[in-house]
């Protein structure tokens, strides 16, 4: 493993570890979601996720992280991110966005989903399709040659295109043996910016969408985020690798 810019790039056989990782997270999290029921509180959401990762036998990430309490950040509806799990439970019509990392031989894969739960609103249903294709338009940004910031201003001109704002004050990252590795990945900004990417560099992009204003607001637990006018906000992230050609989705 050798570094650039701080930026460390990941060896072929740190990549298949990684993708190791990432198979096993996409996994746990589609078992989740197809698990979601209405009425089941955002604790109950945790406890599934906890067992789905200790079925396959690694680690969570986030449980102690900084003091983090549980497996998974559970944001309903004007959450933004880092939801803290307790006994409120998801109603039809809330959309809940999940978000779990785990350690895999000592490497870290993490990944977020917004789940509509029964029938949601169509400007809900927009929100949700809005957010998951701009990690998509960023993710398309992510190959060799490019800098660093093409993927943020890719992001941010789709979401303002669809009259929705991007969160300022959470980014995305690189990713490997640490959860939150160099560089900081902004959803926002001017293209051309920041280092060259460069093959076997692994991020965790995270486009965070909300309907109104982008900023944001801690609760009083210290953890949850939440959108400053109430409105909704939707988070999708994928763990992605850059390569020679298409950049690999490790969490797909
Ligand atoms: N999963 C978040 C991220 O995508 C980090 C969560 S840290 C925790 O970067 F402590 F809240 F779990
Ligand atoms: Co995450
Ligand atoms: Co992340």
């Amino acid at each position: 493993m050798n570094t650039t810019n701080q930026i460390k790039i990941k060896s072929p056989q740190e990549i298949k570890i990684l993708r190791e990782a990432g198979q096993i997270l996409a996994s746990v999290i589609k078992e989740l979601t197809c698990s979601l029921k209405i009425g089941m509180s955002t604790a109950q959401i945790d406890a599934v996720t906890e067992k789905l990762i200790k079925k396959n036998k690694v680690k969570p990430a986030f449980k102690g992280y900084r003091g983090y309490p549980a497996c998974a950040c559970v944001s309903v509806n004007d959450e933004v991110v880092h939801g803290i799990p307790s006994d409120r439970q998801v109603k039809e019509g809330d959309i809940v966005s999940i978000d779990v990392g785990i350690i895999y031989k000592d490497y870290y894969s993490d990944t977020a989903v917004t789940i509509g739960m029964g029938s949601i609103d169509p400007d809900l249903e927009k929100l949700l399709k809005v957010t998951e294709t701009a990690l998509h338009r960023g993710i398309a940004q992510a190959k060799a040659g490019n800098h660093l910031t093409d993927i943020s201003h890719a992001i941010q001109e789709y979401v303002e295109e669809q009259n929705y704002s991007v969160v300022r004050e959470f980014v995305g990252h690189g990713i490997g043996r640490k959860l939150h590795e160099a560089p900081e990945i902004p959803n926002f900004g001017p293209a051309k910016g920041g280092p060259i990417l460069q093959e076997g560099m692994v991020f965790a992009i995270e486009p965070m969408v909300n309907i109104g204003t982008w900023k944001t607001k801690i609760e009083n637990d210290g953890w949850t985020v939440v959108t400053a006018d109430g409105k909704y906000s939707a988070h999708f992230e994928h763990s992605i690798v850059i390569t020679k050609k298409k950049p690999e989705i490790l969490t797909k």
